[in-house]
């Protein structure tokens, strides 16, 4: 099953809930939640209060996408602001495995999202303990960027691996997904598909949900 984990980052943040509800209308079976800290990424968006303010929301699952340093020191406060899946960056993480035990012990499924410019090879020691692998097909930290196709091979190796390895995580794409890319994507054999601008129309909820419908509609 293709999942539609849309981002909130797109969405009108004066109301969250009434766009939340509205992708979810449309369709969408994930929230995902872009957390940026203003050093790992050059821009800052939301914490933990708000992931708990969304979560009496929704049913859906709550992908946390933590673009910030020091991961570790935040893990317990997403956990108990109800998070249910905790992906971390490969990049800022010194101990990898120990983060990603440390994600587990705090009830929450963890995952790796990796940069552009970070190789697939440097998950496969824990690639059995991860919900998903996240391939950034943009530079995190903003909305709206154009897809790096440098990601397409990303995806089709971590299939493979997953395949030969005999596993069963999810391959998760995220930046620049949206109507003339999503083919693409999914034919590379990614299976959770992050989109941001390509759904919320904020102010505009009847295409808002129009979007995600389209979306899904491969
Ligand atoms: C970027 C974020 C993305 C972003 C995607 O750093 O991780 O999740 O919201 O936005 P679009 O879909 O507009 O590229
Ligand atoms: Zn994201």
């Amino acid at each position: 099953m293709i999942e539609l984990a849309f981002s909130i980052l797109a969405s009108d943040f004066a109301h969250l809930a009434d766009e939340i509800a509205t992708a979810e209308r449309g369709g969408g079976t994930i929230v995902h939640v872009d957390v940026m800290d203003g050093h790992f990424v050059p821009n800052i968006t939301f914490g933990p209060p708000v992931v708990a303010a969304i979560r009496p929301l929704t049913k859906l699952p709550l992908d946390c996408h933590l673009m910030i340093e020091n991961p570790d020191s935040f893990i317990e406060d997403f956990a108990k602001a109800g998070a249910d899946i905790l992906c971390v960056h490969q990049e800022v993480c010194r101990h990898l495995h120990r983060t990603l035990q440390l994600i587990q012990q705090h009830g929450c499924q963890p995952a790796v999202v990796i940069n552009p410019a970070t190789p697939v090879e440097t998950l496969i020691e824990v690639l059995p303990m991860l919900h998903h692998v996240l391939v950034m097909s943009v530079n995190p930290g903003f909305g709206g960027q154009k897809f790096l196709p440098l990601a397409l091979d990303k995806i089709e190796h971590l299939a493979e691996l997953r395949e030969e390895m005999g596993l069963n995580f999810r391959i998760e794409v995220d930046g620049g997904v949206a109507h003339d890319t999503v083919a693409r994507v999914v034919e590379a054999g990614a299976d959770m598909l992050v989109a941001g601008s390509a759904i919320f129309a904020p102010g505009d909820p009847a295409r808002t949900e129009q979007n995600a419908r389209e979306f899904l509609r491969l």
